[in-house]
């Protein structure tokens, strides 16, 4: 008899992959270019370390060991989230965006990642039909393949999503007998992509939910992070109580590390959605920690937040315009996002985006290519730079190394 063993390739592993489900295949990883720890890292939107506020959160975290919640926070608590938390985020979800609502309307999630997940998992069967835009992030996209959904894609412009050709996709998939069970869109300072969805597109998306019969998942990331222009009503305010479900973080505004996200809808919706959510609750401890923090700083810490990253994005686009400015018909198309995260590029006709990634890679340089944000992974002539991580120093030269990587791929 052969004794089972752990290692890749043997017969023990070999019958462990028979059992798994379908739904347990593995997924794509995220594919990033340029080493890992690469010297300038535009892969991931992570927020900006030297703007994390230490000394505050250590100052709460003092508070609330020193007091009453001490305890609490170290114990099991409310699977929906501390009750304090979703008061504070009630109250800036009214004070920021005009929205009225109460915390029993509010779900505490592990990160708006598991949200996003929770909610399809709650209104998709496996191999139903659900629509995205085409690009859109991958963190949405995900579980959407994981439940094997038939995933379609609808195009952005500068309004985002073609609302003209998502009600013609939604007709063809009616007419098909599959229609389409869920939208999921990202109305504010899109990623990757960076545009924002107009104020009519939303309207009409929102009576398509009803003329269709669909959820929309309005996954707003960056909402807060507007560096001009005037704020766009959310889709969740617009559209009949329950045909959205509106999906936020703490992740770009206060830390990443934190895992808190937030679902919003409507009472019956949010306790369906606790009754799914698998992470034995939202944990106490942060969600005291995110809410003793945000009711004494928050809006100040935004504030302050919204001029370091739009000077990061000016850093960028100031890099790239001095890289090409020798070699204009070589410049990549961008829009300047006037919010957010990210730069999105569509790479000249004729330059190899495999040669351009080496070329980055090579100078330190690490972004994340355009296939990765595509259901059915076009998008190779894509790419998405973050500026949000990098000081402006470094954005200056990451967009000179870009520009130099892309030139070089082009003559070689
Ligand atoms: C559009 C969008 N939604 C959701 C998330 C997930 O953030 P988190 O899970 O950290 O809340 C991100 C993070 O990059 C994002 O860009």
């Amino acid at each position: 008899m052969t004794t089972p063993s752990t290692h890749a390739g043997t017969p023990a592993l070999a019958n462990l992959d028979s059992l798994y489900s379908q739904i347990a295949a593995p997924l794509p990883p995220v594919q990033f270019t340029g080493a890992t720890g690469a010297r300038y890292n535009m892969g991931a939107g992570q927020p900006d370390p030297a703007s994390l506020p230490k000394m505050e959160l250590i100052e709460t975290l003092e508070g609330i060991f020193s007091g009453p919640e001490g305890d609490l926070a170290l114990m099991y608590g409310d699977a929906a989230g501390f009750i304090g938390l979703r008061e504070v985020l009630a109250a800036k979800l009214k004070r920021w965006e005009g929205i009225e609502t109460n915390p029993k309307e509010l779900l505490i999630v592990n990160g708006s990642n598991h949200g996003l997940a929770t909610v399809a998992q709650a209104f998709l069967n496996v191999g139903d039909t659900a629509i995205c835009e085409a690009p859109t992030f991958m963190g949405g996209l995900r579980p959407l393949r994981q439940l094997q959904a038939k995933v379609h894609g609808i195009p952005l412009d500068d309004d985002g999503m073609r609302i003209d050709l998502l009600e013609a996709k939604l007709k063809e998939l009616v007419d098909a007998g599959t229609p389409a069970k869920l939208v999921y869109t990202i109305p504010n300072f899109h990623n990757p992509a960076g545009v924002n969805l107009s104020l009519s597109r939303r309207h009409r998306l929102a009576e398509l939910a009803d003329l269709f019969n669909f959820v929309i998942l309005e996954d707003d990331a960056y909402g807060e992070l507007r560096f001009s222009g005037e704020h766009i009503a959310a889709i969740y305010t617009m559209a009949t109580p329950g045909r959205v479900v509106r999906s936020a973080t703490l992740s770009k505004i206060l830390s990443a590390g934190m895992r808190v996200g937030y679902l919003l809808a409507p009472e019956p919706v949010i306790a369906r959605l606790n009754a799914m959510k698998l992470d034995g609750g939202a944990s106490p401890f942060t969600n005291r920690l995110a809410a003793g923090y945000y009711s004494q700083h928050g809006d100040a810490h935004i504030h302050q937040l919204i001029g370091i990253y739009r000077h990061k994005r000016d850093a960028l686009v100031r890099g790239l315009e001095e890289g090409f400015a020798d070699a204009p018909a070589l410049k990549p198309v961008w829009r300047i996002p006037n919010g957010g995260f990210f730069l999105w590029m569509r790479l000249p006709d004729g330059v190899d985006p495999v040669k351009v990634a080496k070329e980055a890679g090579d100078r330190g340089v690490a972004y994340v290519g355009g296939p990765a944000f595509f259901a059915d992974g076009s998008g190779r002539e894509y790419i998405r730079l973050a500026w949000s991580m990098l000081s402006e120093p470094d954005l200056v030269t990451a967009g000179h190394l870009v520009a130099e990587s892309i030139k070089v791929a082009a003559h070689s």
